[in-house]
Protein backbone atom coordinates (compact mmCIF):
# COMPACT_ATOMS: atom_id res chain seq x y z
CA UNK A 1 0.00 0.00 0.00
CA UNK A 2 1.39 3.10 -0.73
CA UNK A 3 1.10 6.19 1.91
CA UNK A 4 -0.29 8.67 -0.60
CA UNK A 5 -2.99 6.76 -1.51
CA UNK A 6 -3.76 5.33 2.31
CA UNK A 7 -6.16 7.76 3.75
CA UNK A 8 -7.60 7.34 7.66
CA UNK A 9 -10.93 6.24 8.12
CA UNK A 10 -13.42 9.14 9.20
CA UNK A 11 -16.30 7.09 10.25
CA UNK A 12 -16.39 2.74 10.51
CA UNK A 13 -18.25 3.37 7.10
CA UNK A 14 -14.67 4.66 5.41
CA UNK A 15 -13.21 1.24 6.08
CA UNK A 16 -15.29 -0.20 3.33
CA UNK A 17 -13.79 2.22 0.59
CA UNK A 18 -10.13 1.11 1.25
CA UNK A 19 -9.05 -1.53 -1.75
CA UNK A 20 -5.17 -2.25 -1.22
CA UNK A 21 -4.04 -4.88 -0.43
CA UNK A 22 -3.11 -5.60 3.53
CA UNK A 23 -6.77 -3.60 4.37
CA UNK A 24 -9.45 -5.16 5.67
CA UNK A 25 -11.41 -4.72 2.97
CA UNK A 26 -8.71 -4.58 0.64
CA UNK A 27 -8.15 -8.48 1.56
CA UNK A 28 -12.21 -9.31 1.44
CA UNK A 29 -12.51 -7.83 -1.94
CA UNK A 30 -9.28 -9.97 -3.45
CA UNK A 31 -11.86 -12.85 -2.25
CA UNK A 32 -13.88 -12.36 -5.34
CA UNK A 33 -12.98 -12.61 -9.38
CA UNK A 34 -13.43 -9.47 -11.00
CA UNK A 35 -14.22 -8.33 -14.51
CA UNK A 36 -12.02 -6.80 -15.87
CA UNK A 37 -12.21 -6.04 -19.90
CA UNK A 38 -14.09 -7.79 -22.39
CA UNK A 39 -12.33 -10.66 -25.03
CA UNK A 40 -13.32 -8.84 -27.55
CA UNK A 41 -11.36 -6.42 -26.87
CA UNK A 42 -8.38 -8.66 -27.23
CA UNK A 43 -9.46 -10.77 -30.78
CA UNK A 44 -6.05 -10.50 -31.69
CA UNK A 45 -3.10 -11.21 -29.05
CA UNK A 46 -1.93 -8.81 -27.37
CA UNK A 47 -1.10 -6.57 -24.48
CA UNK A 48 -3.50 -4.12 -22.30
CA UNK A 49 -2.51 -2.57 -19.21
CA UNK A 50 -5.12 -2.66 -16.52
CA UNK A 51 -5.15 -1.45 -12.92
CA UNK A 52 -7.30 -3.26 -10.22
CA UNK A 53 -7.72 -2.82 -6.83
CA UNK A 54 -4.43 -0.59 -6.73
CA UNK A 55 -1.95 -2.43 -8.65
CA UNK A 56 -0.60 -2.22 -12.03
CA UNK A 57 -1.29 -5.35 -14.34
CA UNK A 58 -1.05 -6.41 -17.47
CA UNK A 59 -3.31 -8.45 -19.45
CA UNK A 60 -2.17 -10.41 -22.37
CA UNK A 61 -3.52 -12.98 -25.06
CA UNK A 62 -0.06 -14.80 -26.29
CA UNK A 63 0.07 -16.34 -29.65
CA UNK A 64 -0.87 -19.78 -28.30
CA UNK A 65 -4.56 -17.99 -27.63
CA UNK A 66 -3.42 -18.26 -23.58
CA UNK A 67 -4.56 -15.92 -21.24
CA UNK A 68 -2.00 -14.19 -18.47
CA UNK A 69 -2.44 -11.03 -15.93
CA UNK A 70 0.86 -10.13 -14.95
CA UNK A 71 2.97 -7.47 -13.28
CA UNK A 72 3.25 -4.72 -15.27
CA UNK A 73 6.63 -3.89 -14.38
CA UNK A 74 9.47 -6.15 -15.88
CA UNK A 75 11.10 -8.63 -13.24
CA UNK A 76 14.85 -7.37 -13.87
CA UNK A 77 14.50 -3.46 -14.59
CA UNK A 78 10.58 -2.78 -14.58
CA UNK A 79 10.47 -1.96 -17.96
CA UNK A 80 6.95 -1.34 -18.94
CA UNK A 81 5.24 -4.80 -19.73
CA UNK A 82 2.39 -3.56 -21.46
CA UNK A 83 4.74 -2.81 -24.42
CA UNK A 84 5.53 -6.16 -24.29
CA UNK A 85 5.24 -8.78 -27.32
CA UNK A 86 4.03 -11.99 -27.04
CA UNK A 87 5.25 -15.21 -27.75
CA UNK A 88 3.43 -18.54 -28.80
CA UNK A 89 4.25 -18.84 -24.74
CA UNK A 90 4.25 -15.91 -22.66
CA UNK A 91 4.67 -12.11 -22.53
CA UNK A 92 8.26 -11.23 -23.40
CA UNK A 93 9.69 -7.44 -22.09
CA UNK A 94 10.77 -5.39 -24.97
CA UNK A 95 14.13 -4.25 -22.86
CA UNK A 96 16.46 -7.70 -22.88
CA UNK A 97 13.69 -10.17 -23.93
CA UNK A 98 12.93 -11.74 -20.63
CA UNK A 99 9.75 -14.15 -21.37
CA UNK A 100 7.41 -14.71 -18.35
CA UNK A 101 3.94 -17.29 -18.74
CA UNK A 102 0.73 -16.84 -17.16
CA UNK A 103 2.04 -18.79 -13.76
CA UNK A 104 4.66 -16.01 -13.50
CA UNK A 105 7.71 -18.28 -14.55
CA UNK A 106 10.25 -16.39 -15.96
CA UNK A 107 10.55 -18.52 -19.08
CA UNK A 108 13.80 -17.08 -21.06
CA UNK A 109 16.04 -14.53 -20.48
CA UNK A 110 18.41 -14.95 -23.44
CA UNK A 111 21.68 -13.07 -22.88
CA UNK A 112 21.92 -15.06 -19.70
CA UNK A 113 20.83 -18.47 -21.28
CA UNK A 114 23.60 -18.60 -23.65
CA UNK A 115 26.32 -16.65 -21.63
CA UNK A 116 25.70 -18.18 -18.01
CA UNK A 117 23.81 -21.28 -19.06
CA UNK A 118 24.98 -23.24 -16.14
CA UNK A 119 23.39 -20.43 -13.67
CA UNK A 120 20.23 -20.86 -14.40
CA UNK A 121 19.73 -17.49 -13.25
CA UNK A 122 15.96 -17.47 -15.03
CA UNK A 123 14.56 -20.62 -11.90
CA UNK A 124 15.44 -17.88 -9.54
CA UNK A 125 13.08 -15.51 -11.05
CA UNK A 126 9.15 -15.06 -10.58
CA UNK A 127 7.28 -12.26 -11.35
CA UNK A 128 3.75 -11.70 -9.65
CA UNK A 129 1.07 -13.23 -11.41
CA UNK A 130 -3.21 -13.57 -11.39
CA UNK A 131 -5.31 -16.51 -12.30
CA UNK A 132 -7.46 -15.22 -15.32
CA UNK A 133 -10.90 -16.75 -16.56
CA UNK A 134 -12.85 -16.22 -19.27
CA UNK A 135 -17.10 -16.25 -19.07
CA UNK A 136 -19.75 -14.77 -20.93
CA UNK A 137 -17.13 -12.70 -23.00
CA UNK A 138 -15.65 -11.24 -19.81
CA UNK A 139 -11.67 -11.44 -18.67
CA UNK A 140 -12.34 -12.26 -14.91
CA UNK A 141 -9.22 -11.95 -11.96
CA UNK A 142 -8.48 -13.35 -8.64
CA UNK A 143 -5.91 -11.37 -6.91
CA UNK A 144 -7.08 -13.65 -3.43
CA UNK A 145 -5.18 -16.20 -1.97
CA UNK A 146 -5.75 -19.99 -3.26
CA UNK A 147 -7.37 -21.95 -2.99
CA UNK A 148 -9.76 -19.61 -5.70
CA UNK A 149 -13.23 -19.60 -5.66
CA UNK A 150 -15.51 -20.36 -8.94
CA UNK A 151 -16.06 -17.66 -11.63
CA UNK A 152 -19.87 -17.07 -10.74
CA UNK A 153 -21.88 -18.75 -13.42
CA UNK A 154 -24.63 -16.49 -13.64
CA UNK A 155 -27.82 -17.75 -15.67
CA UNK A 156 -27.62 -14.69 -17.78
CA UNK A 157 -24.56 -15.90 -18.76
CA UNK A 158 -25.98 -18.64 -21.30
CA UNK A 159 -29.35 -17.08 -21.62
CA UNK A 160 -29.84 -17.70 -25.75
CA UNK A 161 -31.30 -15.88 -28.37
CA UNK A 162 -29.48 -12.53 -27.58
CA UNK A 163 -27.23 -9.90 -28.87
CA UNK A 164 -25.20 -9.05 -26.04
CA UNK A 165 -22.75 -6.37 -25.78
CA UNK A 166 -20.05 -5.16 -22.89
CA UNK A 167 -19.61 -0.93 -22.37
CA UNK A 168 -17.02 0.08 -20.29
CA UNK A 169 -15.90 3.16 -18.70
CA UNK A 170 -13.75 5.02 -16.02
CA UNK A 171 -15.47 6.91 -13.22
CA UNK A 172 -12.85 9.16 -10.82
CA UNK A 173 -14.28 7.89 -7.67
CA UNK A 174 -14.07 5.18 -5.48
CA UNK A 175 -15.91 2.02 -6.14
CA UNK A 176 -18.25 2.08 -3.18
CA UNK A 177 -20.21 5.00 -3.91
CA UNK A 178 -21.22 3.23 -7.40
CA UNK A 179 -21.68 -0.07 -5.58
CA UNK A 180 -24.09 2.08 -2.98
CA UNK A 181 -26.37 3.06 -6.22
CA UNK A 182 -27.58 -0.67 -6.50
CA UNK A 183 -29.30 -0.61 -3.74
CA UNK A 184 -31.13 2.55 -4.20
CA UNK A 185 -34.94 2.39 -6.18
CA UNK A 186 -35.65 5.96 -5.13
CA UNK A 187 -33.17 8.05 -7.44
CA UNK A 188 -34.40 6.71 -10.39
CA UNK A 189 -37.55 8.67 -9.94
CA UNK A 190 -35.33 11.79 -9.12
CA UNK A 191 -31.96 11.17 -11.55
CA UNK A 192 -33.61 9.39 -14.91
CA UNK A 193 -36.82 10.12 -14.87
CA UNK A 194 -37.61 13.48 -13.78
CA UNK A 195 -33.79 14.97 -14.21
CA UNK A 196 -33.87 13.77 -17.67
CA UNK A 197 -37.30 15.57 -18.19
CA UNK A 198 -35.54 18.49 -16.88
CA UNK A 199 -32.73 18.08 -18.98
CA UNK A 200 -34.86 18.16 -21.84
CA UNK A 201 -36.87 21.73 -20.90
CA UNK A 202 -39.72 20.32 -19.81
CA UNK A 203 -40.78 21.46 -16.30
CA UNK A 204 -43.50 18.41 -15.74
CA UNK A 205 -45.20 15.88 -14.90
CA UNK A 206 -42.82 14.13 -13.04
CA UNK A 207 -43.05 10.34 -12.74
CA UNK A 208 -44.83 8.53 -11.04
CA UNK A 209 -43.18 9.07 -6.93
CA UNK A 210 -42.38 6.13 -4.68
CA UNK A 211 -44.78 5.46 -1.85
CA UNK A 212 -43.08 2.35 -0.57
CA UNK A 213 -39.76 0.46 -0.64
CA UNK A 214 -38.43 -2.66 0.88
CA UNK A 215 -34.75 -4.65 1.38
CA UNK A 216 -33.82 -7.93 1.71
CA UNK A 217 -31.57 -10.31 1.07
CA UNK A 218 -31.20 -12.99 -0.56
CA UNK A 219 -27.85 -15.78 -0.61
CA UNK A 220 -26.38 -13.94 -3.87
CA UNK A 221 -26.86 -10.29 -2.46
CA UNK A 222 -30.44 -7.93 -1.68
CA UNK A 223 -33.09 -7.22 -3.18
CA UNK A 224 -34.47 -3.66 -3.57
CA UNK A 225 -38.74 -3.80 -4.04
CA UNK A 226 -40.59 -0.54 -4.56
CA UNK A 227 -44.29 0.90 -5.13
CA UNK A 228 -44.89 3.73 -6.81
CA UNK A 229 -47.94 5.85 -6.71
CA UNK A 230 -49.05 3.59 -10.33
CA UNK A 231 -48.27 0.37 -9.00
CA UNK A 232 -49.33 -1.75 -6.47
CA UNK A 233 -47.96 -4.67 -4.03
CA UNK A 234 -48.92 -7.21 -7.29
CA UNK A 235 -46.16 -5.61 -9.21
CA UNK A 236 -43.08 -7.51 -9.72
CA UNK A 237 -41.17 -4.49 -8.89
CA UNK A 238 -43.04 -4.91 -5.55
CA UNK A 239 -43.13 -8.97 -5.40
CA UNK A 240 -39.80 -9.42 -7.06
CA UNK A 241 -37.78 -5.95 -7.19
CA UNK A 242 -34.02 -6.01 -8.65
CA UNK A 243 -31.17 -7.19 -7.57
CA UNK A 244 -27.72 -5.46 -5.51
CA UNK A 245 -25.50 -8.69 -6.48
CA UNK A 246 -22.63 -9.07 -4.75
CA UNK A 247 -20.44 -8.43 -3.92
CA UNK A 248 -19.80 -5.34 -6.90
CA UNK A 249 -23.04 -4.97 -9.37
CA UNK A 250 -26.43 -4.71 -9.96
CA UNK A 251 -28.27 -6.61 -12.12
CA UNK A 252 -31.65 -5.38 -13.76
CA UNK A 253 -32.60 -8.76 -16.00
CA UNK A 254 -31.58 -7.14 -19.06
CA UNK A 255 -28.46 -5.90 -17.74
CA UNK A 256 -25.56 -6.37 -14.95
CA UNK A 257 -23.37 -3.51 -13.75
CA UNK A 258 -20.25 -4.54 -11.87
CA UNK A 259 -18.15 -1.74 -10.12
CA UNK A 260 -14.82 -2.11 -10.18
CA UNK A 261 -12.29 -0.97 -8.04
CA UNK A 262 -9.33 0.44 -10.16
CA UNK A 263 -7.90 1.93 -6.96
CA UNK A 264 -9.12 3.94 -3.47
CA UNK A 265 -10.48 6.98 -6.35
CA UNK A 266 -11.32 5.33 -9.33
CA UNK A 267 -13.49 2.93 -10.61
CA UNK A 268 -14.10 1.41 -13.89
CA UNK A 269 -17.41 0.33 -14.68
CA UNK A 270 -18.11 -2.25 -16.60
CA UNK A 271 -21.71 -3.17 -17.99
CA UNK A 272 -22.55 -6.45 -19.82
CA UNK A 273 -25.89 -5.64 -21.52
CA UNK A 274 -28.49 -8.16 -23.23
CA UNK A 275 -30.72 -7.69 -26.09
CA UNK A 276 -33.27 -10.89 -26.57
CA UNK A 277 -33.77 -10.65 -30.95
CA UNK A 278 -37.22 -11.31 -32.18
CA UNK A 279 -38.99 -14.56 -32.18
CA UNK A 280 -38.46 -14.32 -35.64
CA UNK A 281 -35.07 -14.27 -35.32
CA UNK A 282 -34.68 -17.52 -33.55
CA UNK A 283 -32.37 -19.50 -33.43
CA UNK A 284 -29.46 -16.54 -33.01
CA UNK A 285 -25.99 -17.28 -31.92
CA UNK A 286 -24.23 -14.30 -31.49
CA UNK A 287 -20.34 -14.69 -32.73
CA UNK A 288 -18.56 -12.28 -30.76
CA UNK A 289 -19.54 -10.04 -27.73
CA UNK A 290 -18.93 -6.36 -28.63
CA UNK A 291 -16.51 -4.12 -26.01
CA UNK A 292 -16.30 -0.27 -25.66
CA UNK A 293 -15.80 2.14 -23.93
CA UNK A 294 -17.85 5.24 -23.48
CA UNK A 295 -17.25 9.19 -22.34
CA UNK A 296 -18.16 10.61 -19.82
CA UNK A 297 -16.94 14.14 -19.82
CA UNK A 298 -18.19 16.78 -22.33
CA UNK A 299 -15.03 17.65 -24.18
CA UNK A 300 -16.00 21.26 -25.59
CA UNK A 301 -17.64 22.05 -21.44
CA UNK A 302 -15.46 19.59 -19.52
CA UNK A 303 -18.77 18.82 -17.53
CA UNK A 304 -19.94 15.36 -17.18
CA UNK A 305 -22.52 14.19 -19.86
CA UNK A 306 -25.83 13.56 -19.03
CA UNK A 307 -27.94 12.50 -21.59
CA UNK A 308 -27.74 8.74 -20.71
CA UNK A 309 -28.98 6.95 -18.27
CA UNK A 310 -25.85 5.66 -16.32
CA UNK A 311 -23.96 8.51 -17.62
CA UNK A 312 -26.41 10.57 -15.11
CA UNK A 313 -25.92 7.61 -12.43
CA UNK A 314 -21.96 8.76 -12.96
CA UNK A 315 -22.52 12.16 -12.30
CA UNK A 316 -24.20 11.66 -9.02
CA UNK A 317 -21.04 9.39 -7.96
CA UNK A 318 -18.29 11.48 -8.95
CA UNK A 319 -20.60 14.84 -7.55
CA UNK A 320 -20.25 12.64 -3.65
CA UNK A 321 -16.39 13.53 -3.86
CA UNK A 322 -13.66 11.41 -4.53
CA UNK A 323 -14.19 9.19 -1.89
CA UNK A 324 -17.86 9.92 -0.29
CA UNK A 325 -17.40 11.62 3.35
CA UNK A 326 -19.64 9.12 5.33
CA UNK A 327 -19.10 11.11 8.29
CA UNK A 328 -21.31 14.05 6.74
CA UNK A 329 -24.58 12.36 5.31
CA UNK A 330 -27.68 11.95 6.85
CA UNK A 331 -29.56 8.84 5.78
CA UNK A 332 -32.96 8.49 5.94
CA UNK A 333 -35.81 5.88 5.17
CA UNK A 334 -35.15 5.14 1.60
CA UNK A 335 -31.27 4.60 2.54
CA UNK A 336 -32.11 1.30 4.18
CA UNK A 337 -30.46 -1.17 1.82
CA UNK A 338 -27.34 0.96 1.71
CA UNK A 339 -26.92 0.45 5.87
CA UNK A 340 -27.53 -3.49 5.30
CA UNK A 341 -24.95 -3.59 2.60
CA UNK A 342 -22.68 -1.56 4.91
CA UNK A 343 -23.15 -3.85 7.67
CA UNK A 344 -22.75 -6.76 5.24
CA UNK A 345 -19.72 -6.10 4.30
CA UNK A 346 -18.37 -4.83 8.15
CA UNK A 347 -19.98 -8.77 9.19
CA UNK A 348 -17.65 -9.93 6.18
CA UNK A 349 -14.81 -8.55 7.21
CA UNK A 350 -15.13 -10.52 10.84
CA UNK A 351 -15.90 -13.83 8.93
CA UNK A 352 -12.73 -12.88 6.83
CA UNK A 353 -10.50 -12.27 9.89
CA UNK A 354 -11.49 -15.57 11.32
CA UNK A 355 -10.70 -17.08 8.09
CA UNK A 356 -13.91 -18.26 7.07
CA UNK A 357 -15.79 -17.56 3.23
CA UNK A 358 -17.23 -13.69 3.08
CA UNK A 359 -21.04 -14.12 0.96
CA UNK A 360 -21.47 -15.27 -1.62
CA UNK A 361 -18.10 -16.65 -2.83
CA UNK A 362 -18.84 -20.14 -4.74
CA UNK A 363 -16.55 -23.13 -4.19
CA UNK A 364 -19.22 -25.81 -5.86
CA UNK A 365 -18.98 -27.05 -9.32
CA UNK A 366 -22.69 -28.27 -9.04
CA UNK A 367 -24.25 -25.28 -7.94
CA UNK A 368 -22.37 -22.97 -10.09
CA UNK A 369 -24.70 -23.62 -13.29
CA UNK A 370 -26.51 -21.12 -14.85
CA UNK A 371 -27.39 -19.66 -11.06
CA UNK A 372 -31.15 -18.68 -10.95
CA UNK A 373 -31.66 -14.90 -10.09
CA UNK A 374 -34.57 -12.96 -9.38
CA UNK A 375 -35.68 -11.27 -12.64
CA UNK A 376 -38.74 -8.93 -12.25
CA UNK A 377 -40.46 -8.68 -16.09
CA UNK A 378 -38.89 -12.19 -16.59
CA UNK A 379 -40.94 -13.28 -19.90
CA UNK A 380 -39.58 -10.99 -22.80
CA UNK A 381 -35.96 -12.11 -21.97
CA UNK A 382 -37.03 -15.55 -21.08
CA UNK A 383 -39.85 -16.49 -24.01
CA UNK A 384 -38.81 -13.30 -26.39
CA UNK A 385 -41.21 -11.42 -28.10
CA UNK A 386 -41.96 -10.79 -31.83
CA UNK A 387 -41.35 -7.81 -34.10
CA UNK A 388 -44.43 -6.57 -33.38
CA UNK A 389 -44.85 -6.95 -29.96
CA UNK A 390 -41.38 -5.15 -29.78
CA UNK A 391 -42.33 -2.41 -31.60
CA UNK A 392 -45.81 -2.34 -29.52
CA UNK A 393 -44.16 -2.53 -25.86
CA UNK A 394 -42.72 0.85 -25.18
CA UNK A 395 -39.52 0.24 -23.22
CA UNK A 396 -38.75 -2.80 -25.65
CA UNK A 397 -38.92 0.13 -28.41
CA UNK A 398 -37.03 2.25 -26.69
CA UNK A 399 -34.31 -0.27 -26.23
CA UNK A 400 -34.59 -0.27 -30.22
CA UNK A 401 -33.96 3.12 -30.73
CA UNK A 402 -30.78 3.24 -29.52
CA UNK A 403 -28.23 2.17 -26.52
CA UNK A 404 -30.02 3.86 -23.48
CA UNK A 405 -27.58 3.39 -21.34
CA UNK A 406 -24.33 5.29 -21.90
CA UNK A 407 -23.27 7.69 -24.83
CA UNK A 408 -20.54 6.64 -27.19
CA UNK A 409 -21.85 3.17 -29.02
CA UNK A 410 -19.84 2.77 -31.72
CA UNK A 411 -21.71 2.35 -35.09
CA UNK A 412 -20.36 -0.62 -36.11
CA UNK A 413 -21.73 -1.82 -32.77
CA UNK A 414 -25.42 -0.41 -33.58
CA UNK A 415 -25.22 -1.96 -36.94
CA UNK A 416 -24.52 -5.33 -35.49
CA UNK A 417 -27.03 -4.74 -32.93
CA UNK A 418 -29.72 -3.76 -35.70
CA UNK A 419 -28.41 -6.99 -37.86
CA UNK A 420 -29.02 -9.36 -34.94
CA UNK A 421 -32.57 -7.60 -33.89
CA UNK A 422 -33.53 -7.86 -38.23
CA UNK A 423 -34.51 -4.31 -38.24
CA UNK A 424 -32.62 -1.26 -40.64
CA UNK A 425 -32.89 1.34 -38.19
CA UNK A 426 -34.64 3.94 -40.41
CA UNK A 427 -37.77 2.64 -37.98
CA UNK A 428 -36.06 4.67 -34.73
CA UNK A 429 -34.78 7.67 -33.86
CA UNK A 430 -31.15 8.34 -34.39
CA UNK A 431 -29.03 6.62 -31.86
CA UNK A 432 -27.25 9.33 -30.63
CA UNK A 433 -30.41 10.54 -28.48
CA UNK A 434 -32.43 8.44 -27.99
CA UNK A 435 -33.24 9.56 -24.25
CA UNK A 436 -36.93 10.09 -24.56
CA UNK A 437 -37.78 11.67 -20.93
CA UNK A 438 -41.68 11.08 -22.01
CA UNK A 439 -41.05 7.25 -22.66
CA UNK A 440 -41.20 4.67 -19.81
CA UNK A 441 -38.09 5.49 -17.38
CA UNK A 442 -36.11 2.03 -16.85
CA UNK A 443 -37.66 0.39 -13.72
S1 LIG B 1 13.78 -4.72 -18.06
FE1 LIG B 1 12.68 -6.38 -18.87
S2 LIG B 1 14.17 -7.68 -19.68
FE2 LIG B 1 15.27 -6.05 -18.83
FE1 LIG C 1 -29.34 4.88 -11.90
Amino acid sequence: MTQDRMHKPRSRWELLTQTDTGTPMGDLLRRYWWPIAGASELDRPGTKPVRLLGEDLVLYKDLGEHWGLIDRHCRHRRADLSYGYVEARGLRCNYHGWLYDEAGSCLAQPYEDVAHPEARLRDAVHIKAYPVAELGGLIWAYLGPEPRPLVPDWEFFSWPNGFRQIVKAEIPCNWFQCQENSIDPVHFEWTHSNWGLRLKGRTGPYAPHHVKVDFSEFEYGFQYKRIRSDTSERDELWTIGRVCLWPNALFTGNHIEYRVPIDDENTLSITWAFNRVPKEREPYVQERIPTWQGPIADEKTGRWITSHVMNQDFVTWVGQGRIADRSREYLGPSDGGIVMIRRRFLRDLDAVARGEDPKAVIRDPARNRSIRLPVADRWPLGEGLTRAEMLRDPVTRRSLEGYIFQTGQPPEVRDAFLAAMGFNGAEFAPADDPFDPLAPAPR
